[in-house]
């Protein structure tokens, strides 16, 4: 098939409605939702949260990445499709673990409570089930899914079914010259060599190697610690973990810096609570926690067709709060690239290289291709020039800026992959509106990152650069100011290659209401108007650029929603100005912008239930069906609602899927067209 010029679909109208809308002749089935058992030694999900399961044996919630990995009958790992697959879905957060509870969360003795942020709370101790259940809807999800007569569904039973948790043990991976000092970093009192680690944390965006299998990327895991006792740190300690995130002192009376997790005291000596305080409760690291939270914010690589593998944090790839990490086009006898994002406010791109080249051959091997080609590498933040060009800046000890940075003493290369935030800083990155998942155009091997927003604490006009250029308000004026609609930018490389140092970039599109004026710089119609891009992805089969949403500045018009996009190249527009204007204050910015799409290339494609992020999204290799996930409908439920029956949204039971008890639930769902035919062509 040639890949399509223009879009073949009827563009989906904004949407308020508790419901998934598609174009007409398209349709959807759900895969699998949140709760429901991937095998036969638990019941099947009531949805109402009367459960006293762990939940370590269902599918968790947040489904976020997504990728599916095609198997023959004997097991075998297959590019091919053979109509049996495994489907690998990250379950990032536990922002919705009220709903998986009869009453709500328990803080002090009462249930009935919503814990939508940290740290607000005075949470006392934490009943032993609520907490079990809220660690383990975190994680990955690997599950068998068969196409039958009625299209694709779960194979529950399957001895492929595993529940990847916080508690899964892990290897912990790295340059062979810098593994000592990485696993030194890595010891606690469960593992006192650090070649070992416990689990998985905040999975958010997702990966695929040349060789198949599946990256999960740890993003926000740095509220979940506590500290108990201690004076407060200081010095370059201190200076690490307020780069994370990660809490520095005992918090003063009547807040909870975290889920209270580390109150619950487990009646086995597993420490399965003990691990999240943080504290210095001995005389060294092999006796407590202290160093727990250096073992999350990484790209872990997962076997997805060898269910007794370990995951391997693959630490070469530095820590940071990671998004997606995205291949650039694998070239035989070449080292590949991954490209990476840190989703925060005026975060960093990174990439790392590999020693290693490309083998086609290695397709197939599991974890061994990880070994191979994710250990020994160089890792580099980007710095976006005004000039529409970039250069790639070295994370090493051999960077003068990073050896000699004035705001923290490296010790060593495994400081600088451990604490890659501070790296970045002191190389001189560009800081970014929020880069959020990555996708690489195989048409001609460009990569794209989605930049979601930033707020006017961090965009005002004047504080702009060129690859960051707006800072306005939202047209409504309620929502927020700064960059509230987010932008996509893309980069080539330069001659193609993985290990170029330079490149040139320009803007694929910004989001923005059609009616917002000078902001619309893409010049979006009602048929195309978005905002907050998220998720990117794009189809090996027609090219489409699938672009997700994750947005809470236009929801007045629409829930959150996945459009597809038919791109050029860099460079096929032009260079802007942009005029700021924000409360009283107003700047000019040059930037250089890509050609105007046009409703014919740029269309809305499904519009989400209430209160709900689309994120993830992976196909079959004939185009024919997309998988997408859609993440915690009804998220602007409140405590007081819940305790009156009301949700924001009640999909995907009020849709016909599970027992519709009124309750949201977060699910993949699989979508083709009624004709059978290629989706978005
Ligand atoms: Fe998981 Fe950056 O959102
Ligand atoms: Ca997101
Ligand atoms: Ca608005
Ligand atoms: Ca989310």
């Amino acid at each position: 098939m040639a890949r399509p010029t223009t879009l073949g679909f009827a563009a989906v109208d904004k949407s308020i409605q508790d419901a998934v809308k598609l174009p007409p002749g398209y349709s959807y089935k759900v895969i699998h939702a949140t709760g429901d058992a991937i095998d036969f030694n638990v019941p099947g999900w009531t949805n109402l949260g009367i459960e006293t399961d762990d939940l370590s044996r269902r599918i968790g919630d947040q489904h976020d990445g997504i990728d599916i990995f095609f198997m023959t009958e004997q097991g075998q790992y297959t590019e091919k499709d053979t109509g049996r697959a495994l489907l690998v879905v990250n379950h990032e957060s536990c922002a919705e673990a009220a709903f998986l509870m009869e009453k709500g969360q328990t803080t002090n003795g009462q249930s009935g409570k919503k814990f939508h942020q940290f740290g607000a709370w005075d949470l006392g101790v934490r009943p032993e089930l609520e907490a079990l259940k809220e660690i383990n809807l975190h994680g990955v999800t690997v599950t068998e899914i068969r196409r039958g007569q009625a299209g694709w569904s779960m194979v529950r039973g399957s001895s492929y079914n595993r529940h990847i948790t916080p508690e899964t043990e892990s290897v912990v991976t790295g340059p062979e010259k810098e593994l000592a000092d990485i696993r030194s970093l890595f010891v606690t009192k469960r593992y006192a060599k650090g070649d070992l680690a416990r689990g998985t944390l905040n999975n958010c965006g997702s990966g695929r190697t040349p060789w198949g299998t599946y990256l999960t990327c740890e993003e926000n895991f740095y509220p979940y610690f506590n500290r108990t006792q201690g004076a407060a740190l200081s010095g370059d300690q201190a200076v690490a973990l307020k780069r994370y995130g990660v809490v520095t002192e005992a918090p003063t009376s009547g807040k909870s810096k975290s889920m209270g997790w580390h109150t619950v005291s487990g009646t086995a000596d597993d420490s399965r609570f003990e691990r999240w305080n943080v504290a210095l409760t001995s005389s060294s690291p092999k006796g407590d926690y202290r160093q727990e939270a250096n073992t999350f914010g990484y790209v872990v690589e997962i076997d997805p067709v060898r269910p007794t593998s370990k995951p391997a944090k693959r630490v070469a790839c530095g820590r940071f709060v990671h998004e997606a990490a995205v291949f650039g086009k694998p070239v035989a006898g070449n080292p590949l690239a991954v490209y990476m994002g840190c989703d925060g406010r005026n975060e960093y791109i990174y990439k790392f290289v590999s020693k290693a080249v490309w083998d086609p051959k290695d397709t197939g091997r599991g974890m061994a291709g990880g070994d191979k080609y994710l250990t020994e590498g160089k890792l580099y933040v980007a710095k976006f020039n005004d000039d529409g060009s970039g250069e790639w800046l070295e994370l090493s000890m051999k960077n003068p800026k990073v050896k000699n940075f004035s705001k923290y003493s490296f010790a060593n290369q495994a400081d600088v992959l451990v604490h890659a935030r501070l790296a970045a800083d002191a190389a001189g990155g560009t800081p970014m509106d929020r880069p959020e998942w990555g996708a690489m155009n195989a048409a001609n091997g460009e990569i794209y990152f989605a930049l979601t927003n930033n707020s006017a604490k961090n965009r005002q006009p004047g504080t702009t650069n060129a690859a960051n250029p707006r800072a306005y308000a939202d047209p409504d004026g309620k929502r927020r100011s700064g960059n509230p609609n987010g932008h996509i930018v893309r980069f080539r490389e330069d001659k193609n290659l993985a290990t170029a140092s330079t490149f040139v970039w320009d803007i694929f599109l910004f989001g923005a209401e059609e009616t917002a004026g000078d902001a619309n710089l893409s010049k979006l119609t009602a048929a195309n108007s978005f905002s907050s891009p998220d998720g990117l992805w794009f189809s090996n089969k027609t090219g489409i650029c699938w672009i997700q949403t994750d947005d809470g500045a236009m929801t007045d018009q629409s829930n959150c929603m996945l459009l597809a996009a038919i791109p050029g190249k860099v460079g096929d527009g032009g260079k802007i100005t942009v005029r700021n204007e924000m409360d009283t204050k107003t700047a000019e910015q040059t930037s250089f912008i890509g050609e105007t799409l046009g409703d014919a290339r740029l269309r809305r494609f499904l519009v989400a239930p209430k209160g709900a992020e689309v994120t993830g999204i992976c196909e079959t290799p004939d185009g024919r069906a997309i998988f997408v996930n859609i993440q915690h409908p009804g998220e602007a439920t409140k405590a007081a609602d819940m305790a009156a029956g009301t949700y924001q949204s009640s999909w995907p039971g009020n849709a016909g899927y599970g027992p519709n008890t009124g309750r949201p639930r977060s699910a993949t769902i699989v979508i083709t067209r009624d004709d059978g035919g290629i989706v978005g062509a």
